[in-house]
């Protein structure tokens, strides 16, 4: 199993001070050496971290793919034709959220998002449908053309609640076996951590977790390098 390290709060600390630094770039070169196989920026409507120059420069610079998240709008699809990155992670976004708050509403949107799915994937870049793990959701992924669903795993790292937390993760599990057997890589991502790590890799057939805050956070002591390295030593033992 492969490693994506969203480095979107490293710009959100450049973005507090309207500083030159810390660089995404540099920050991504850290990630790769370390064995990062690819870098996640979300390219937000509101700009309130990664901006369109950060994208155009690490789709040039960058020595690993990026996966590039966004929301089905158009002015940013017409960016991610234009930059062509490898993968492209379709996310629902809301303006006044933390951070990604559920997985897309597939059905209610199917239209569009196989319209989409078809410009991005016509143009070079696999796509990525970011879900919750229910089953028609994801049949209904298959269906728009999608190479790749990234399992929605935030409900299951913020449940507190232990019989939650494992129903959840039996989800998770049906999920991803559900999607493998349609025929979709599996990745899976949002608040995976070093301490909720051991039960994410129960889940079977992943093939990338993209990991953002909990490594970020780390890399404050660690370091950047250590902190991708750590995790990547927490993932070692996956087995799909
Ligand atoms: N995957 C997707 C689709 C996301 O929206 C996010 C958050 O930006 C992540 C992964 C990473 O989540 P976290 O920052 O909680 O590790």
């Amino acid at each position: 199993m492969k490693l994506g390290v969203n480095i979107d709060h490293v710009a959100t600390l450049r973005q507090a001070r309207g500083t030159s630094y810390p660089d995404p770039l540099a920050a991504a070169k850290i990630c790769a050496k370390a064995g990062a196989v690819s870098i996640t920026v979300h390219l937000r409507e509101d700009r309130r971290h990664i901006q369109d120059s950060d994208v155009y420069l690490l789709s040039k610079a960058c020595p690993i793919p990026i996966n590039l998240e966004m929301a089905n709008s158009e002015e940013i699809v017409r960016i991610a034709l234009d930059v062509k990155p490898a993968e492209v992670c379709l996310v629902p976004e809301k303006r006044q959220e933390l951070t990604t708050e559920g997985g897309l509403d597939v059905i209610g949107n199917f239209q569009a998002l196989e319209k989409t799915v078809k410009r991005l994937q016509d143009n070079g870049s696999v796509v990525s449908l970011f879900v919750e793990p229910d089953e028609k959701i994801i049949a209904s992924s298959a269906k728009t053309g999608a190479r790749v669903v990234e399992l929605h795993t935030g409900s299951f790292c913020d449940a507190t609640d232990p019989e939650k937390a494992e129903r959840l993760l039996q989800k998770l599990i049906a999920g991803a076996k559900c999607a493998h057997a349609l025929g979709l890589q599996v990745n899976a991502g949002h608040g995976i951590n070093l301490d909720n790590i051991t039960s994410i890799l129960k889940i079977p057939h992943l093939d990338t977790l993209n990991i953002g805050h909990s490594i970020i956070a780390r890399a404050v002591f660690q370091g950047l390098e250590n902190a991708v390295r750590e995790m990547l030593a927490a993932m070692s033992e996956y087995k799909a």
